[in-house]
């Protein structure tokens, strides 16, 4: 079962990042495979219908597509921009949006997010639910917020509290399970 991870944080030191690293160990131990997409190095234009309209979908974007069309599911860990939806995440949906068919259909989704904050950015993954789940994303039930995320890490990259800890790894195993079922489904049908 195939995974690809989407941090939507560009920063170096990124605690987004940190826990989609976590959450990608996790996930690997209940047998999934991940791959990371670095939505820097992939440089997709903001949105733009002249640019779709003279030159179609642009190469970065149908990179992204093929990246989406061959994973299972979606790990998306971003932080919120004033209890929003971050730009890049949002413009990289939009682009998949314009794909046909749309390649998001049919995927699994786990949103995390992490903030120096009290909230963990949890109003921001909140916001972005209905974009994923317009385009037919299965957005799994629970997300994981990590709040106070720049004193959460221990040096290990593991989550410093025990029942946190627990709790992603409880999201782990579910989320590949709910994955596994759905490929297991669309085999059969
Ligand atoms: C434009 C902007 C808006 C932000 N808005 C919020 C917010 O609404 N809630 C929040 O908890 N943190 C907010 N922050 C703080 C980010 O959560 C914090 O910078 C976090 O570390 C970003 O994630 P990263 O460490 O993965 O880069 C904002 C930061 C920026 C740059």
């Amino acid at each position: 079962m195939k995974l690809l991870a989407i941090s939507g944080s560009q920063r170096k030191g990124s605690f987004n990042k940190q826990l989609l690293a976590l959450t990608t160990q996790l996930l690997e131990k209940q047998g999934a495979q991940v791959e990371s997409v670095d939505l820097r190095e992939l440089a997709l234009p903001f949105y733009d219908g002249d640019i779709e309209a003279s030159t179609g979908i642009p190469a970065p974007a149908q990179e992204l597509i093929a990246k989406v069309t061959g994973a299972d599911g979606l790990v998306i860990c971003t932080p919120e921009y004033n209890l929003g939806v971050v730009p890049l995440v949002k413009n990289a949906i939009d682009w998949l949006s314009r794909a046909k068919p749309v390649p998001l259909r049919g995927k699994n989704a786990l949103l995390l997010s992490a903030s120096m904050g009290l909230v963990g950015g949890n109003r921001g993954l909140w916001a972005l639910r209905p974009s994923l789940e317009v385009l037919g994303v299965h957005v799994y039930p629970d997300m994981f917020s990590l709040a106070s995320a720049h004193q959460a890490f221990n040096e290990d990259g593991g989550l410093k509290e025990e029942p946190l800890a627990k709790f992603l790894g409880r999201i782990a195993e579910g989320f590949v399970k709910v994955t596994q079922a759905h490929g297991a489904i669309g085999k059969k049908s």
